[in-house]
């Protein structure tokens, strides 16, 4: 059987207050919506409708690797009028399952779970009981079978105590879909065509509604405000860092961990508390990141240690490398087995050779370091000229000065010596000692000036 899935994203989020679409506030570093396109993936759907609304026609931008249908739902007229609007669009031999751009935490056993008992004679809703059941729709249940769900604004004082709620995610078949969505009409105390009335109309015909509920409350949980996003936030944060934990990483405090992207941590890792991970970030065996540390689209191999506060980004880290601490690994960042990086360096678009080391405050650019290199404290490769980037080249075995600047376009000889605070303007002889200081002088007798 083929699967359609249809997710309506038409709401206008009022209460997020932002002139962002609401499904495109992020969680776990991603917009909502894709949470939800992803679960649709997993599920192997045949095709995705987005049914969006006014406000939202930059959705697409935002979304454009999307594989989906976007479907514009002018007038927001109620849940089965946004139905409405992609049905038509869906073959009658598919089966439709409905799910929600605000509604980020659904999880693919649940939706498994709900489908496996769609048939032509049956309807699969999933339901869950609420200890507060305000605002939602009551499932209403005849000798156990269920009969109708009631809008909470249409349902009586009695069917208002019932807890079991539809949490609004269905799955049916699409030419039934159809059938009963022409049927749909919006007499009722908010004026709207609803979605769930296609349960009456099942049972009139005859059909079972089957329910079944998710593992947990949180995974049906919609978002209308800023207060619940951070809610479901911190829910799947956890989820993520007990994941880790679970593969053998320690972690100081699994409530100090922000993991915004994909993550892939090796055993006997350790992470300390405030780190954020960002984007694709691989890490190996044996490494420890200290406190603060922002890491994003990073690969980190074993045993490096990370010392607080390093700022690291599109950075690939070989065996055994030290960083930090406050070090920043910016984009190109390539930093060879037992090189280090130390504190108040800079590093951009540079290779560290093995063994190689800048150990303190210095700016690396467009530079190519070789193997066991000493960059002195201080040292800055002036790649940028006004206008142009150009190349510094640093060979093997060369040791750099403190507070030297290397003017690029310039190459620094193997095995050469730069002296302490020389200014190297041209090509170094493999080596051989290269210095540009003036020589020390003694002015004898000087005095320094009086306060007049
Ligand atoms: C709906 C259900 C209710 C259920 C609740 C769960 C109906 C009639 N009611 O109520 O039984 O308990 O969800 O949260 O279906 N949307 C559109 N276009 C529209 C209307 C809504 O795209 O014209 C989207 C909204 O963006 C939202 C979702 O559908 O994501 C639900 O709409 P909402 O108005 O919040 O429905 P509820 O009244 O909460
Ligand atoms: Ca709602």
């Amino acid at each position: 059987m083929k699967l359609s899935v249809i997710i309506l994203a038409a709401g206008q989020g009022k209460r997020m207050k932002s002139a962002l679409p609401k499904v495109m506030h992020k969680l776990a570093g991603m917009p909502m919506l894709e949470h939800v396109y992803k679960r649709s993936l997993e599920l192997g759907a045949d095709d995705i409708h987005i049914v969006y609304g006014h406000g939202g026609e930059h959705l697409h931008d935002y979304c454009s690797d999307f594989n989906v249908e976007w479907i514009l739902q002018d007038e927001q007229l109620g849940t089965a009028h946004a139905v409405q609007q992609a049905s038509p669009h869906i073959d009658d031999d598919h089966i439709v399952l409905i799910l929600y751009g605000d509604v980020p935490l659904i999880k693919s056993n649940t939706l498994k779970a709900l489908m496996g008992s769609v048939s032509a004679d049956t309807i699969s809703l999933l339901t869950v009981d609420l200890q507060d059941p305000c605002g939602y729709g009551r499932i209403i249940r005849d000798s156990g079978e269920v009969v109708a769900i009631i809008e909470h604004n249409d349902a009586t004082d009695e069917q208002k105590e019932i807890t079991e709620v539809n949490t609004g995610i269905l799955a049916l078949h699409a030419g039934y879909l159809n059938e009963c969505l022409n049927k749909i009409d919006n007499n009722n105390v908010q004026g709207e065509y609803y979605l769930t009335d296609v349960i009456q109309l099942a049972v009139k015909d005859g059909k079972k509604i089957m329910t079944s509920q998710p593992e947990n409350t949180y995974e049906v949980e919609g978002v209308n405000d800023r207060n619940q996003l951070s809610k479901l936030e911190r829910i799947k944060q956890q989820e993520l860092v007990e994941r880790i934990m679970a593969e053998g990483v320690s972690v100081a405090d699994p409530a100090r961990v922000d993991i915004r992207g994909e993550l892939d941590i090796g055993t006997d890792s350790f992470i300390d508390i405030n780190c954020i991970f960002e984007g694709r970030v691989t890490v190996g065996r044996n490494v420890t990141i200290g406190a603060g540390c922002v890491i994003s689209d990073s690969t980190i191999a074993d045993g490096c240690v990370i010392k607080p506060y390093s700022v690291i980004e599109k950075a690939i880290i070989d065996n055994s490398v030290e960083v930090g601490p406050f070090a920043r690994l910016r984009p190109g960042t390539r930093l060879n087995e037992n090189s280090k990086v130390g504190n108040f360096v800079e590093v951009k678009n540079t290779q560290l050779g093995t063994g190689s080391k800048a150990s303190h405050l210095s700016y690396l650019g467009d530079t190519d370091v070789g193997s066991n290199v000493n960059i002195g404290a201080g040292t800055i490769t002036c790649n940028y000229d006004g206008a142009n980037k150009h190349k510094t080249i640093i060979k093997d075995g060369a040791f750099i000065g403190s507070d030297s600047q290397l003017v690029a376009p310039v190459t620094v000889g193997k095995n050469s010596t730069i002296g302490a605070g020389s200014t190297i303007t041209r090509d170094t002889e493999d080596g051989e000692l290269t210095l540009s200081r003036t020589a020390q002088r003694i002015i004898r007798g000087w005095e320094r000036p009086k306060k007049k």
